[in-house]
């Protein structure tokens, strides 16, 4: 049996809380699914920041590089120094952002099933900004080479998800006439590479509108680093918030999985955070490893996972933010046991 070594940020404000919930429902699933875990905790964030003086100590970067795969919890104010580069440093290329509706939750259209398929690695976040005699100055930048893999990789998200088989490219080229006039032109291209998935275009501002007006249009969204970033906050919120939006930095051989959301000060150490949206990230990172050592037992358990999850939901087990009364911990111990259920089922 495959050992799979996954490194741990614990990460600020919430992200501790949600962290260990969510490792205590992992640890479960490897007893149900005869899979083998190694948990390295690597320090990076506010708090590490505050200890030693760097958000992103070398010493976390070396436990990264060896190990499989990344869980991560949000980081505080350090969250550019943290998550920003360190989807630059392993060229995790493509953040991918599902917001499906679930049973029982609010929901503005209860068919809403989308993916925010958002560049991770350039535009405004290349952090370029200079002091120019007074004014400030911020590059952006957009490469075709950059542009070229997310198209592609949306596009074969749409193939894969095989749900309404669309891609919207979402940009503004109408104003920023080079640089999102670049991305759509490669998105054109892809589109042509693939002509059993539909595409259209969508101007970034009609996007943030229509993601509220007809949610359930959407399939597949793609869009650049700043854009994608608003709207997966606004696509989180659509089914019922940020804390059921799961994400995964993804690149050819490694990944991070994160909450959406960051580290929530204004309700960390209540104990009500909701571990979901970990869980969830948990649930994708599972599916990661399975298809990357083609292991069907890390499949299942991320299938299980997800379903756990729901189950809660249907049982309305849910903390403050979905309108129920659980803790973070009472929310994970009902996954967790609605695991075992799915296992003797
Ligand atoms: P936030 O995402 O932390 O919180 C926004 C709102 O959502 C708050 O009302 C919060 O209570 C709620 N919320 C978030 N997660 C929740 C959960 N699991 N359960 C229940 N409610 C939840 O955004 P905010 O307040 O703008 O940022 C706080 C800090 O997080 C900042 O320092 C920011 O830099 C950092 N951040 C880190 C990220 C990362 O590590 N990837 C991403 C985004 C922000
Ligand atoms: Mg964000």
């Amino acid at each position: 049996m495959r050992t799979y070594k996954i490194s741990v940020i614990l990460g600020d404000g919430i992200g501790p809380e949600q962290s260990q919930a969510t490792l205590k429902v992992v640890q479960r699933l490897a007893e149900a699914f005869r899979l083998s875990f190694e948990f390295v905790k690597a320090e990076a964030g506010d708090g590490c920041k505050q200890r030693c003086g760097s958000a992103l100590p070398e010493d976390a970067i070396r436990t990264l590089e060896g190990t499989d795969v990344c869980l991560k919890g949000p980081v505080g104010e350090t969250a550019f120094d943290v998550i920003v580069r360190l989807r630059q440093m392993f060229d995790l290329y493509a953040n991918l952002r599902p917001s499906r509706a679930y049973p029982n939750l609010r929901c503005l259209d209860p068919s809403t099933d989308l993916m925010v398929v958002r560049e991770n690695t350039e535009d405004l976040y290349k952090g370029l900004e200079f002091d120019v005699a007074g004014s400030i100055v911020a590059l952006r930048v957009i490469t075709p080479r950059a542009c070229r893999r997310i198209a592609s990789r949306a596009f074969r998200i749409a193939e894969l998800r095989n749900r309404k088989r669309l891609v919207t490219a979402v940009h503004k080229a109408n104003v920023l006439r080079k640089s999102c006039g670049l991305f759509a032109a490669i998105c054109r291209e892809e589109a042509k590479l693939h002509p059993d998935v539909a595409f259209e275009e969508m101007y970034v501002d009609a996007a943030a509108m229509n993601l509220i007006r007809q949610p359930a249009h959407f399939d597949v969204l793609v869009t650049t680093n700043m854009f994608g970033d608003i709207l997966s906050d606004e696509a989180a919120e659509v089914v019922g918030g940020l804390g059921i939006a799961p994400s995964g930095n993804v690149g050819d051989d490694f990944a991070i999985f994160e909450p959406v959301h960051g580290s929530a000060p204004d309700i960390a150490g209540r104990k009500i955070a909701n571990p979901n949206s970990m869980l969830l990230s948990a649930s994708m990172m599972l599916s990661w490893l399975g298809e990357r050592f083609s292991d069907s037992d890390c499949a299942m358990a991320a299938g299980s996972l997800e379903a756990a999850v729901i189950q809660t939901m249907i049982d309305r087990v849910t903390t403050p933010d979905l309108g129920g009364k659980n803790t973070t911990e009472g929310v994970a111990d009902a996954v967790a046991q609605r695991i075992s259920l799915e296992v003797i089922r």
